[in-house]
């Protein structure tokens, strides 16, 4: 594979995509765009980013930010857990390097939220560090560039890989780590064709020979989504929406409109809520990782106020709360 190193660094200097993050190799910068990258495409990470940037310039800014602005923050990037190891992980930099970022691959594995793409990513970038940085674009390539049908979900494989990929990393591993991950997104393309005339590996590249690139990687079997069924309530009560805060499990501490298990009818609505006037709202599939779930709305206009729920408008559910996305489309339900 050394035959990849100098035009993949030649193609990547020369057409690398101009990105915010890419300004400067402030760690800081690295970890939040990898982190933001690792959730969704690029063009959706841009906004996220620079709202990020603005409010939270600094590790120390992020260290003392209140939970529940960082989660409005991150909101619609879904996978909130890693918005919190964020701060957690700054706490720890203020704490245990006094607020200077650590600059070797242990050290920056051992911060919360941080594997070893992540620590590769930031150890190469940042530091000049010998690390390889594998995600699933590294791992399309390799299979595509070899040929070779390995099971790029497998984490033997992965590791494997890795250390392939450590036996011809250059000087300059930052540029290589990202000029790799580059041509996974934006020539050798997944679920489309691939742009093989404009690929810089074309002359090399085993899948490219025996036009085998739509084929690889091959395709692992897929895993069986657990699936949940939900009523959500839109309860308005004084031109104000009840929302709650999740207790735990999926979606932990963010906001959500109250539900139940299960679909009910209209009827066993109005049995929950006598004398307010029901009607039947929009319905929502949801997919996650390891759950789908599929949830029917009624809006529910109450004459009292009950429960124990916050009371909102509108306006504060788009600017103070952080509601996850699958409970964005209920909003639809209601107007001003
Ligand atoms: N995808 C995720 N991180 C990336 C990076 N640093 N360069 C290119 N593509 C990426």
């Amino acid at each position: 594979m050394k035959k990849i190193v100098e035009p993949l660094l030649e193609w990547y200097l020369k057409n690398k995509r101009d990105l915010p993050w890419r300004e400067d190799t402030d760690p800081y910068h690295v970890w939040i765009s990898e982190i933001m990258l690792q959730q969704t495409r690029i063009e959706a990470v841009l906004g996220y980013y620079k709202r990020f940037m603005e409010r939270v310039p600094t590790i120390e800014d992020l260290s003392k930010i209140d939970e529940d602005e960082l989660l409005k923050l991150w909101e619609g990037l879904g996978y909130y857990s890693r918005a919190r190891n964020l701060k957690k992980a700054a706490m720890m930099i203020m704490e245990k390097y006094h607020g200077i970022f650590p600059s070797t691959y242990s050290d920056i594995l051992s911060l919360p939220g941080i594997g070893e793409y992540t620590a590769g990513a930031i150890g190469s970038i940042s530091f000049h560090l010998k690390e390889v940085a594998i995600d699933g674009n590294v791992l399309r390539v390799y299979a595509r560039y070899n040929n070779s049908d390995i099971d790029v979900k497998s984490d033997k494989i992965k590791k494997e890989v890795g250390s392939k990929i450590k036996d011809i990393l250059p000087d300059n591993s930052g540029d290589f780590n990202q000029a790799l991950m580059e041509l996974g997104e934006v020539i050798c393309l997944p679920n489309t064709l691939p742009k093989c005339e404009i690929c810089p590996l074309k002359e090399t590249c085993k899948a490219h020979k025996y036009h085998k690139e739509l084929e690889l990687p091959r395709q692992s079997i897929k895993m069986d989504k657990k699936e949940e069924y939900l009523t959500v309530f839109i309860l308005i009560w004084n031109k104000k929406i009840a929302i709650c805060k999740r207790k735990d499990g999926l979606l932990k501490n963010m906001w959500e409109f109250p539900n139940k298990e299960g679909h009910l009818s209209i009827k066993e609505v109005k049995e929950l809520f006598p004398s307010s006037s029901i009607f039947e709202g929009i319905s929502n599939t949801h997919v996650f990782t390891h759950k789908k779930w599929y949830m029917k709305s009624y809006v529910v206009s109450l004459v009292d106020k009950i429960g124990d729920y916050e009371w909102v408008s509108l306006e504060d559910i788009h600017n103070q709360y952080a509601l996850p996305t699958a409970f964005k489309p209920f909003l639809k339900n209601i107007s001003k």
